[in-house]
């Protein structure tokens, strides 16, 4: 499942956006330009900024104020990057050492709150209350659901419940917001503007599943990450919630031990487990629910080409190996 096509519809926007992050990272300390284009040219897949980009179009928008927006979403998106990786102590992203493993966390934190800090700058050109309303929320809930997720840390009584909550928070949240503003920005009437909030936050939830179950069964090539991190940080997610609860009790005693003590030297064991349970395909099975849901969304929304792509991302989220 590609992306290319997707974004050939909206090639021009595209530029314009990646033309803009680059304008606007410029800072007379010079680790925020070496990080931030560390960080920024990565190759990163810009799913958000396509949310807003197509949804904007979708809805009738003709104007220019969706680069902004686009813009300062990839912003706020890589500051949570950075500061997610010290927090969970990863080595890798994008295929490429991370960047508190290539400066260090000081400086991994303080780029990410220029990002931040940024995002909001530019936010306040864009003079639209509302936006900035459902963007300063969305950031506030992100960082509420990190939160949320470094208190279940090495719990195995984590429940499903809990853990759709986290993901719905810290991930669904800001492709939920990225729907939303493409709405207001194309006027839509509130009950389009709500089916294309939910086709959001359907999406960024399907998109976080897939994320756990790839964390578990995907090469590093691929996603450009180390596999088993999220055992590796006791971090309980549902193909684990899934095994703790379907698997035998020899088997569920050893992974309860992993979690708590947060350690991968298992690994290899539980991902067999994992396996073995049906956990990965329910996860999968979970991811696709939430992926109909956003597609069942849609369909308020008149014919065009951008709908029909916001359809394939739906595709994309579940069919997806990076
Ligand atoms: C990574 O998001 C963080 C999650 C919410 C899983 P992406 O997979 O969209 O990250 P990039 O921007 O493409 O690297
Ligand atoms: C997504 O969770 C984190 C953010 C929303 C920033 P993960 O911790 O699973 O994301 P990855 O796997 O590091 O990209
Ligand atoms: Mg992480
Ligand atoms: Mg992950």
């Amino acid at each position: 499942m590609q992306l290319d096509p997707i974004k050939a519809l909206v090639q021009n926007d595209f530029q314009a956006v990646n033309a803009l992050i680059l304008d606007s990272l410029h800072s007379k300390a010079s680790i925020i330009n070496d990080l931030g284009h560390y960080i920024i040219q990565s190759g990163g897949k810009r799913l958000r900024p396509l949310v807003v980009i197509l949804i904007a179009h979708a809805s009738g928008y003709s104007g220019k104020q969706h680069i902004n927006l686009a813009t300062v979403i990839e912003f706020i998106h890589t500051a949570t990057l950075l500061h997610d990786d010290v927090v969970d102590d990863a080595v890798l992203r994008r295929g490429r050492k991370t960047a508190n493993n290539v400066w260090g966390n000081e400086a991994a934190v303080l780029v990410g709150d220029f990002l931040y800090s940024k995002a909001f700058q530019m936010l306040t050109v864009v003079e639209n209350l509302r936006v900035m309303n459902v963007l300063a929320n969305a950031t506030n809930i992100m960082a509420e659901g990190e939160a949320l997720q470094l208190l279940q840390r090495g719990n195995p009584e984590t429940t499903e419940g809990g853990y759709l909550n986290i993901i719905r928070s810290k991930t669904a949240k800001l492709f939920e917001a990225s729907a939303q503003v493409g709405a207001i920005l194309g006027n839509a009437d509130s009950a389009l503007e709500l089916a294309l909030t939910q086709f959001g936050m359907h999406l960024g939830t399907a998109f976080q599943l897939i994320d756990d179950v790839l964390d578990y069964e995907a090469s590093p090539t691929e996603t450009g990450k180390k596999l088993g991190n999220d055992l590796a940080e006791g971090k309980v997610t549902l193909p684990l919630i899934y095994l703790l609860q379907n698997g035998n009790k020899k088997d569920t005693r050893l992974v309860e031990e992993a979690i708590r003590k947060n350690e991968s030297q298992h690994l290899p064991l539980i991902q067999k487990m994992i396996q073995e349970s049906g956990a990965l395909d329910y996860t999968r099975n979970f991811a696709k629910v939430e992926s109909n849901r956003a597609k069942k969304a849609l369909e308020k929304l008149s014919s065009s080409a951008y709908r029909d792509a916001a359809y394939a991302l739906t595709d994309f989220a579940i069919h997806r190996n990076h």
